[in-house]
């Protein structure tokens, strides 16, 4: 189970802002989305729900950084309002990543699709990532399509198209009725996706011009076989992929794509591999790998160097439940008093005060209850934070320096 609190200081959210902008590194030439499966320079990057690990998610303020930080194309997820109108938003309700509670206390609980495009306007979507993006709506499709350029194209995603019956009809109709995406469509720079075969089938019937590809599990050659007579590709998770299906997959003449890859690590890893595309929360780490920068130019030598996420009994037992280790790696001692340890759905642990980690120290941060110690610090929850079957964590000084990031 993960705990959703994910109040965060508006100073925290200030001062990340101001951090990303320092690290808007833009590349000039104009990119292919993909070319033949396998048989790219590097693999596409897609900015996932936008730039979801340093902005919040599904914002125009994150299509914006992933664009920024030179992603190949921001993914997106549609879903329909109750009078019809299609909505950018990856979850089924409101409650995590929106202040639904306070505006809506009746129905903060309620499907997010039972809600008219105006009441969904009222929402701030920003405000659980940082202070600094208070006020984000949720976005329309033509709000995506407006941050958009030469360089950056779209992933949409029909998200659980059973909450939004008539999706794809509505989708197509949208597509097929502005220039702006007629642009986009001439320049190969969107694909629609989706988990759901049924629906993107329904969706590629209508709009044939626009490649599909299908979020899943790699399956057997002769269903690749029967995939590659309509879709462009397969979608799948990096942590369950066999390494020997990027090969399967692309011989079947599909490109094989990876999500959600969060850690320098497993895009380089990926990348070796052979895969068509990388989807991840932070694009802007992706496009410093592919451009021979250092991904993490503000790292102090303050790393994680293991997560405990599933220890024996409950996760949240006294003294003993998970733990992040924090090592320093560096050569000067580190302050990491305030420190900040973010999952992939912006859950946040944090390190308490006092605590001074010297070159080889280390410390243990504890989800749930337990005595503090120089090496133990607890944040007293009560239910669990890391995931079981992996995830993962970008760690930010108290003034939102992004310092490291690490997947298990
Ligand atoms: O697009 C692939 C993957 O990111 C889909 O997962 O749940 O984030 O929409 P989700
Ligand atoms: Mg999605």
């Amino acid at each position: 189970m993960r705990n959703l609190d994910t109040r965060i200081s508006a100073a925290f959210g200030i001062c990340l802002a101001a951090t990303l902008a320092l690290g808007t590194a833009v590349p000039a030439a104009a990119a292919e989305r993909n070319g033949p499966p396998g048989q790219q320079d590097h693999p596409t990057i897609i900015g996932h729900r936008g730039s979801g690990g340093l902005s919040p998610e599904s914002t125009v303020a994150g299509f914006a950084q992933a664009r920024d930080f030179g992603a190949d194309l921001f993914e997106v997820d549609v879903q329909l309002s109750s009078d019809g109108e299609i909505f950018l938003f990856h979850d089924a309700t409101g409650a995590r990543t929106t202040n639904v509670a306070e505006v809506f206390p009746e129905r903060a609980g309620d499907p997010i699709t039972s809600f008219t495009a105006a009441e969904l306007r009222t929402l701030d979507a920003g405000s659980y990532f940082g202070g600094a993006f208070a006020g984000e709506p949720i976005p329309t499709l033509r709000d995506a399509a407006l941050v958009t350029n030469p360089r950056t194209g779209i992933n949409i995603e029909l998200k659980s198209p059973e909450n939004s019956p008539g999706v794809e009809a509505k989708l197509a109709e949208a597509l097929g009725e502005k220039r702006y995406w007629q642009r986009l469509i001439a320049r190969d720079q969107i694909v629609v996706s989706s988990f759901d075969e049924a629906s993107l089938r329904a969706f590629h019937d209508l709009m044939p011009q626009i490649p599909v590809v299908l979020i899943g599990a790699v399956p057997d050659d002769a269903a690749l076989a029967a995939l590659a007579e309509w879709t462009e590709g397969l979608v799948t998770n990096y942590r369950t992929m066999d390494p020997a299906d990027v090969a399967r997959v692309q011989a079947a003449g599909l490109t094989l794509d990876v999500y959600t890859v969060n850690s320098v690590d497993a895009m380089q890893e990926m990348t070796a591999l052979g895969v068509d595309t990388i989807i991840t929360d932070f694009p802007g780490v992706l496009a410093a790998v592919q451009q021979g920068r250092n991904p993490l130019p503000d790292a102090n030598g303050i790393e994680i160097s293991t997560v405990m996420a599933d220890p024996p009994g409950n996760d949240v037992q006294p003294e003993n439940g998970e733990y992040v280790l924090l090592t320093n790696a560096g050569n000067t001692p580190v302050d990491v008093s305030g420190y900040v340890l973010q999952d992939a759905v912006i859950n946040r642990l944090t390190v308490g005060s006092g605590y001074l980690l010297n070159p080889g120290g280390e410390l243990r941060v504890y989800t749930g209850p337990g005595t503090n110690t120089a090496e133990r610090y607890y944040n007293n929850r009560t239910t669990a934070v890391l995931n079981n079957t992996g995830d993962s964590l970008a760690v930010f000084t108290p003034g939102g320096t992004f310092v490291d990031l690490y997947a298990y």
